[in-house]
């Protein structure tokens, strides 16, 4: 690709002048560039630290001397250090030109590389529970899921994108137990309810019950063992409960864009686990406790003990998750495979990758525990079992309404149609922008109405960003670039415009290498202000002359191409009007 060739003679530049300067080899693949904090200082930064170990000389030092080394090039205008850094600016004709083309001929695939050469990267997100329906922590679960499968798509891997649902097990059985007792044969249609919505009224309700009567503890395990002992009553009554809450599921899914190659359910899978569990009890990596329970020992791993069956022989999370994993590289001998899952269960994944690994398993080096931050709420953490919970429809529905006076609030002139289309769309940007641009890592604080602005840090911000130079566009009318002169291109806008799409490739491959699609966000919030300023200082459909009008028109074209793109990887929709 055109900007990793130009990236790679002005490193191989810096390799030549250290070369001259101290007699030193640094080989220019493992130099890795910096942008500076502040366009004044320069457009790419090295950092002179890593060579200050080999020479034994200050940074400072080494990038003054690097700076005078350094010859101009066609690539590179001039260099000055800055404290440790090395800084360096394009040279600016032909950078623009250079960077626009590119970007034009690329379209949808401006960014991708093929770094991921084909490998096979299985992700598994979302992976609901059957008792209740899907609420705020499986919206960023969903999102962050999405967003990283398109990242690591558009560098090359084949992606597999998996559900894993957790369809058997005390919980579901206390919803079943509480369905029997109270439920009064009422269904989804009976109610309008949607089927999620319903199963997850008797969890509720069997908490609430539990309280006056602690008995309901033990009859909920005593359903457990009747499921899994295969009780057709039992195994009838949790089939029909979970084709609802499945119904409700993938509406939910269709709704938010959120897609799955294969699912895979826990009901099935446990019994590979439950194998997995013997076997490693006749190898001796597990042992039996004198109630009947199978254990691991991982105190010399840093780890407790661990239960992977009960006394009464039944499955526990774990067990189901060690059948999973291997099920997984049995379909698809993945070279990596990745667990979006909540902070909440670190412990668990690190005792799970442990123990594939002692079971012998190679490919447990590939699996990798994407784990992020709880979404909390102005009132605290939130409960399912007490009901304390946004539900993912309703905050939809709130944000799509809210979605919907902004624009009232802007245009009158939407068809009912495309009022409620757009409003959908911007309703979830703001949402899933609002839950993406914080670092998976790091808990959220949840404000709806924040999410929602058009302007700021938000994912209506790029929406009206992208949506205006649509517009623009069209106002221009019949567009051809076949016949264009860049060379009117170059005021300070139009240079930090360029800038920003240049350096967003880069910021796409580390948000992919980092598993972080905030890197996106950022990039493409900083494109949209690069934008803003643009705006106010340059005309584009009244620009000083033809060539000019039809240069910026190109280049706006191109920043729509890069704030679609950002959109898309985020799995936002970019719409033509808002
Ligand atoms: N269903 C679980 C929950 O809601 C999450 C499952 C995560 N994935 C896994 N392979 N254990 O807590």
């Amino acid at each position: 690709m055109v900007f990793q060739e130009h990236q790679k003679k002005i490193t191989e530049q810096i390799s030549t002048a250290i070369k001259e300067e101290f007699q030193q080899d640094f080989p220019h693949e493992s130099m890795r560039l910096e942008t500076p904090p502040d366009q004044e200082m320069g457009d790419l930064a090295f950092p002179c630290f890593p060579l200050a170990k080999i020479l034994k000389l200050p940074p400072p030092k080494i990038a003054a001397r690097l700076a005078d080394r350094m010859a101009s090039s066609p690539e590179i205008e001039k260099a000055a250090a800055h404290g440790g850094y090395l800084n360096l600016f394009y040279n600016k004709s032909g950078f623009i030109e250079m960077t626009l083309r590119e970007i034009h001929e690329k379209r949808d695939a401006y960014g991708n590389t093929a770094i991921g050469n084909g490998q096979t990267i299985l992700i598994e997100y979302s992976s609901p529970n059957t008792n209740k329906p899907l609420h705020l922590g499986h919206l960023r679960n969903n999102t962050l899921g999405m967003a990283s499968a398109n990242l690591l798509d558009a560098m090359g891997y084949r992606v597999i994108k998996v559900n894993l649902v957790n369809d058997r097990g005390v919980h579901i059985c206390k919803s079943m137990l509480a369905y029997q007792k109270w439920g009064g044969g009422e269904t989804p249609e009976s109610t309008g309810t949607k089927g999620d919505h319903l199963a997850g009224k008797y969890y509720v309700l069997f908490e609430t019950k539990l309280k006056e009567n602690p008995d309901l503890e033990e009859e909920a395990q005593a359903l457990l063992h009747k499921w899994e002992s295969g009780d057709e009553e039992t195994l009838s009554l949790w089939r029909r409960m979970n084709e609802w809450v499945y119904q409700g599921f993938r509406k939910t899914y269709s709704r938010m864009g959120t897609a799955f190659d294969k699912w895979y359910f826990e009901s099935d899978t446990y019994r590979l686990g439950k194998k997995l569990v013997l076997e490693g009890l006749g190898k001796g990596i597990f042992y039996r406790r004198e109630d009947g329970a199978v254990e691991i020992d991982l105190t010399g791993h840093g780890f407790d003990k661990k239960v992977l069956l009960r006394p009464n022989g039944t499955a526990v999370y774990m067990t189901q998750d060690l059948g999973t994993a291997k099920l997984k590289y049995e379909d698809y001998a993945f070279s990596r495979s990745l667990y979006v899952v909540a902070n909440e269960q670190d412990y668990h994944f690190n005792v799970l990758f442990k123990i594939l690994e002692l079971l012998g398993f190679e490919w447990a080096k590939g699996c990798v525990h994407l784990s992020y931050g709880m979404v909390e709420l102005p009132e605290g953490k939130m409960k399912s079992r007490e009901g304390t919970v946004v539900d993912a429809d309703d905050l939809l529905d709130e944000l799509k309404s809210l979605a919907r006076e902004a624009i009232l609030e802007r245009r009158s002139d939407f068809e009912e149609g495309e009022l409620e289309r757009r409003a959908e769309e911007i309703g979830q940007g703001a949402l899933k922008f609002y839950l993406l641009k914080v670092n998976p890592r790091n808990n959220i604080q949840f404000n709806p109405k924040e999410a929602i602005a058009f302007e700021g840090a938000t994912g209506p911000y790029i929406q009206y960003s992208h949506a205006r130079i649509q517009s623009i566009l069209r106002k221009a009318g019949d567009l051809s670039f076949d016949s264009l002169d860049l060379s009117a291109l170059g005021n300070k806008e139009e240079f930090s415009l360029a800038r920003q799409l240049y350096n967003f490739p880069m910021e796409i491959q580390k948000a992919a290498e980092e598993y972080n699609p905030a890197r996106v966000c950022e990039a493409a919030l900083q494109i949209a202000r690069e934008l803003s300023k643009f705006y106010k200082e340059r005309q584009v459909l009244k620009a000083e002359s033809d060539e000019l009008r039809t240069a910026r028109l190109f280049l706006i074209h191109c920043v729509a191409l890069a704030l679609k793109k950002a959109l898309t990887l985020l799995g936002i929709q970019a719409p033509d009007r808002m």
